[in-house]
């Protein structure tokens, strides 16, 4: 049977996955889905419209009625490009709270699934290689210690003319990997079928190179 191949690139934040998924994406020519948007566009709908986020089925129904276009490198709610207005700190905290109901999980799985198409995908996450997309025909977890991860996450902010604190940066990844590895409904975690990939020392280019190589050598057999 024909199956399309799927490379699911999880970890935690900041360790560089969006960037190596897009670039392993593009050079293969595979399509690419980042699932934590899905989860930062639903938390931006909820502070929008004052939603309670303790209301679970509110924030299910946001998720199923989520009307988002991934366009290239940017990200449309509705046709606005929110692209940078989810990345904030509080659409961060807020989309990593939400993630934790199962409900709002269910509902964008779904959209997640329909991803995968001719002639490939590559997706980053939490659960991609464990919920998602359980088949991958590559799972990665990718990681790099949190001092690390601190440190290109300020560079990132500082780089696009935004305000950041090193201190703060580090809590909210800390905060962060503390709640999503904790929940009950697909913690981030790394699963026996995966590879692991720290990048503490290793390039961005280093990294995509070692994603492509065990590519092939998952290719081959
Ligand atoms: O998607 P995730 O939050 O895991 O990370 P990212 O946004 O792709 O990467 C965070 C920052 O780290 C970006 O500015 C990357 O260019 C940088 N990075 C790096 O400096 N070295 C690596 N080996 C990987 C990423
Ligand atoms: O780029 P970074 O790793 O900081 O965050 P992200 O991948 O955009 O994800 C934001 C939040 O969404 C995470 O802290 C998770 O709580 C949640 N998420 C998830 O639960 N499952 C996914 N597959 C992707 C993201």
């Amino acid at each position: 049977s024909h199956i399309i191949p799927v490379i699911t690139i999880d970890g935690p934040s900041a360790s560089g996955k969006g960037t190596v998924a897009q670039m392993v994406a593009q050079k293969l020519a595979y399509h690419y889905l980042d699932s934590g948007a899905l989860y930062r566009l639903v938390a931006l709908v909820a502070i929008r419209s004052n939603t309670d986020c303790a209301n679970e089925s509110d924030i299910a129904d946001i998720a199923s009625h989520l009307n988002a276009t991934f366009d290239g490198s940017s990200i449309l709610l509705n046709g606005e490009d929110v692209s940078d207005a989810i990345r904030s700190e509080q659409c961060s905290k807020l989309a990593s709270i939400i993630a934790g109901q199962p409900a709002v999980r269910a509902a964008l799985l779904q959209r997640q699934c329909a991803f995968r198409q001719s002639p490939g995908l590559v997706t980053d996450g939490r659960d991609m290689g464990s919920a998602v997309f359980p088949d991958a025909s590559l799972k990665i977890f990718l990681t790099a210690s949190a001092e690390e991860r601190a440190r290109r996450r300020y560079k990132q902010l500082i780089e696009k003319g935004i305000n950041a604190n090193m201190q703060s940066i580090l809590q909210d990844i800390y905060e962060r990997d503390t709640r999503d590895s904790n929940r009950d409904i697909s913690p981030l975690k790394q699963q026996v079928d995966t590879k692991l990939l720290d990048t503490t020392f290793l390039s961005i280019e280093e990294a995509v190179n070692e994603v492509l190589r065990l590519h092939n050598a998952a290719c081959k057999n």
